[in-house]
């Protein structure tokens, strides 16, 4: 394999769907979990953890859990009209690839399951008047920042796929029967799932993405000035 530079890999790094059943070397999949824990943490908590789902018997519950799972959100994207920056076509190619997955999942070598323990939050008792008139705040702060604990380590999984050549794609539509998943991998009550991540070598090709541009997105001091490149 040769070397891809990191701005060629995040450039190309895009979700492939459709994965060969071959499978991955033990070896690739520890440099993905290496390549995941030098993520940063809130706190560096790194109360992570990272469930790799190789046999054939669990991948097919989990296949069928993201099954039932797409269901409901295929019925939310029935609803939701075409993203006006996304051409009929790429729509329609997402679209497909997106139902691909919702039959293929559980065909992926390697289905891989990032998590995060939940972190006791000190009881109010614990803490100043000060804090303790800020308590509900601090909970609604937490709740907010809780995934971006998790979802650093999770592109870095994509980055690392990337560079080692295989495919990935961010998955969460499985967090509409998470218990049923959370069952299936025996995980503990204060265990949570973040992302279903199949990986496998490809089918199709990387990259390039296609994004909204710069100057529609990112602002000069304030935001009314667009970026200018
Ligand atoms: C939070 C999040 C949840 C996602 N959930 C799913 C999912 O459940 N199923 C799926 O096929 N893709 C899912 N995706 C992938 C997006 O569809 C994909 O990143 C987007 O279409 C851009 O495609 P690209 O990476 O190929 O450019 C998710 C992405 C994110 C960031």
């Amino acid at each position: 394999m040769t070397d891809l530079g990191l701005f060629e890999a995040i450039h190309s790094a895009r979700s492939l769907r459709r994965l060969r059943p071959d499978p991955v070397p033990e070896v690739l999949i520890t440099k993905i979990l290496e390549a995941a824990i030098c993520a940063p943490s809130a706190g560096n908590a790194q109360n992570w953890a990272f469930v790799v789902v190789r046999d054939a018997g669990q991948r097919r519950k989990l296949g069928a859990i993201y099954r039932k799972a797409s269901d409901i959100a295929a019925a939310l994207y029935e609803a939701r009209a075409r993203p006006a920056h996304l051409t009929e076509e790429q729509w329609q190619r997402m679209m497909s690839s997106g139902a691909y997955l919702w039959e293929h999942m559980g065909d992926a070598p390697v289905l891989l399951v990032p998590c995060l323990k939940r972190r006791d939050v000190p009881p109010a008792s614990a803490l100043s008047p000060a804090m303790q008139a800020h308590y509900a705040d601090e909970l609604a702060y937490l709740d907010r920042i809780r995934g971006a604990s998790i979802y650093p380590a999770v592109q870095n999984i994509i980055l690392a796929c990337r560079g080692l050549g295989l495919g990935t794609a961010i998955t969460t539509n499985h967090l509409r029967c998470e218990d049923e998943l959370k069952s299936v991998l025996g995980l503990p009550a204060e265990v949570q799932t973040f992302a279903l991540m199949p990986i496998g070598y490809p089918i199709g090709k990387f990259g390039p993405l296609s994004r909204r541009p710069l100057s529609e997105v990112a602002h000069a001091d304030r935001w009314s000035v667009p970026w200018s490149t």
